[in-house]
C-alpha cells in the first residue's frame, strides 16, 4: 500500500507551491471586474481612478466583508445614499472575488 504520510505530504507540498497562484488569479480577476464594471470611474485603485468615492485601499483599513458585500448587493437594491450602483447582476462568484479583494482579512 502507499503509505498514507507520502500522499498528505505530496498533498501539502502541491498546494504551498500551487496556493500564491491561486491567490494571483483572484487578484487579477477582481483587477478585471474592477475594469469591467467602471468602478474606476468613482473609485481610484493603485492610485488611478475617480475621485468622488475613495479608494479601495482605505476602505481595507475601515470595512467588515459583510459591509463590502452589502455595499454592492442588498435585497434593498439601495447602496450608498443611491449614490453606488446595484451590482446584482453579477455572479455570487463575482461578488465573492470583490469582497475578498477589497477586505482580504476574515
Ligand atoms: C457611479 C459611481 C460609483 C461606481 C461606478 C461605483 N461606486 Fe462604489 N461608491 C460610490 C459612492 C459615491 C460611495 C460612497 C457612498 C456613501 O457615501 O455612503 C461608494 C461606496 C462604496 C463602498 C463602501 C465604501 C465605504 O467607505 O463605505 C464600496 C465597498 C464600494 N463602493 C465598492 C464599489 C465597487 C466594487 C464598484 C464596482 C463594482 C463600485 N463601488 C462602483 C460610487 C460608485
Amino acid at each position: 500500500m502507499f503509505p498514507k504520510l507520502l500522499v498528505i505530504a505530496i498533498a501539502f507540498i502541491l498546494n504551498a507551491i500551487l496556493s500564491p497562484f491561486a491567490y494571483a488569479d483572484s487578484e487579477t480577476e477582481a483587477h478585471k471586474l474592477i475594469n469591467a464594471q467602471g468602478c474606476k470611474a468613482c473609485h481610484t485603485l493603485d492610485g488611478n481612478g475617480g475621485v468622488t468615492a475613495g479608494s479601495f485601499e482605505a476602505m481595507r483599513d475601515k470595512l467588515t466583508r459583510a459591509q463590502v458585500r452589502s455595499q454592492l448587493v442588498n435585497p434593498e437594491r439601495k447602496h450608498g445614499n443611491d449614490k453606488i450602483p446595484d451590482f446584482s447582476h453579477l455572479s455570487e462568484n463575482e461578488i465573492d472575488v470583490l469582497v475578498n479583494f477589497i477586505q482580504p482579512k476574515p
